[in-house]
């Protein structure tokens, strides 16, 4: 027997005319999460709540151009990265288009030409699936935008997220800003396993424009992927404890972002970013995705910190990068210490300044 689906009714899609042909641009932003997402069941749901904030910076834009076909067994489609076809990103997006068309049910009779780029180095070392992936949803949730006057503004971004979700969980983050809440949080009201919201609690104005400098540590592919790591949590002797500890740093962290209470942040930050490692370091198979110039960088923002009595501090994604986090006001003095201590450690002595955003936007041809 064929096991049904199971569908989220609230984002199914009403029927409309369908256009012959058309395109859509959209731009979608990386984020950083300060509390991580490690851990997922069924089709994408997150093991503990997760918050991020949106960077400005570092973005995907991507152009769709759909041209009416016969409806099709296969999707039909060709990805372009920076105007070179691209098939290595075709799988994923065909699993995505598997994955959504519950909920946009025209896309068998669409050919898709997708031009994509990043406005970050692709070898960059920093995960470009949440903002490609969120960019794209976008892109096709637009098709039905024009056809479906209920999509207000407040519900194409709920869907969007849901349908980046889709694609990879961190994607659920990338729509708007300037930070986002997803997976179910005790205590905070409508958040959801399905879709990330914008973080609408009280938060401080210091957070508004916090700033985000990147060090590109090691540039090269990840050694092992994202998927590969969260389904490792399943069988994890630590993980219950870890999903525990996410949604209580996560209430701690709201608090923190109330009263501007930068000695906490940093505590709960650099706390999060060690645990999501050492989650790692754990599995069986264990790995380890810091090299040693991420130490080498960590133990000179520690004594910086301590000498300069500044709010710097440091997250992890799942790789070796690491993200330096800090008040605006300290810009100046940070990009010093980075040029005078950090760059050595830096592959090629790149790093990329990015600060909070405020999500997606479309790309006005
Ligand atoms: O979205 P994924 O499946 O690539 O997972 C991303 C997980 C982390 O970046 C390590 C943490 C997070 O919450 O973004």
């Amino acid at each position: 027997m064929k096991k049904r689906k199971m569908v989220q009714e609230e984002f199914c899609c009403p029927t409309f005319n369908l256009p012959e042909k058309g395109v859509h641009s959209w731009q979608a932003p990386s984020n950083i999460a300060l509390i991580k997402y490690w851990g997922k069941y069924g089709l994408q749901l997150p093991k503990n709540a997760s918050l991020s904030f949106t960077l400005s910076a570092c973005q995907t834009q991507t152009k769709v151009i759909y041209t009416k076909q016969k409806q099709a067994d296969k999707f039909s489609f060709k990805v372009f990265l920076k105007g070179e076809h691209a098939p290595s990103f075709e799988p994923k997006v065909a699993t995505f288009l598997e994955r959504i068309e519950a909920y946009l049910p025209f896309l068998r009779n669409y050919h898709f030409d997708i031009y994509t780029q990043n406005t970050f180095p692709h070898s960059s070392g920093i995960a470009s699936s949440a903002s490609g992936l969120a960019a794209l949803a976008c892109c096709l949730l637009s098709i039905e935008k024009e056809h479906n006057p209920e999509l207000t503004e407040e519900k194409f971004a709920k869907k969007a997220s849901f349908l980046a979700r889709l694609g990879s969980g961190s994607a659920a983050r990338s729509i708007t800003g300037p930070l986002m809440l997803w997976g179910e949080h005790q205590g905070t009201e409508k958040s959801s396993q399905l879709f990330a919201i914008p973080y609408e609690e009280p938060l401080d104005t210091i957070f508004r424009d916090f700033q985000d400098t990147i060090l590109l540590v090691d540039r090269g592919k990840k050694e092992v992927s994202s998927t590969l790591g969260h389904n490792l949590m399943l069988n994890h002797p630590y993980a219950e404890n870890r999903f525990q500890q996410a949604q209580h740093q996560l209430s701690q962290l709201k608090k923190v972002l109330k009263e501007g209470d930068l000695k906490n942040f940093t505590k709960i930050v650099e706390m999060e970013a060690l645990a999501l490692h050492a989650m790692m370091m754990t599995s069986d198979p264990y790995f380890i995705l810091m090299k040693p110039n991420t130490l080498e960088i960590i133990h000179r923002i520690w004594a910086y910190r301590e000498a300069n009595d500044s709010a710097v501090c440091f997250t992890l994604d799942a790789g070796a990068n690491v993200h330096l986090l800090y008040p605006k006001k300290e810009k100046k003095k940070i990009l010093d210490f980075v040029k005078n201590q950090l760059v050595a450690f830096c592959e090629k002595g790149q790093y990329i300044c990015d600060e909070v955003g405020l999500g997606a936007s479309v790309i006005e041809s």
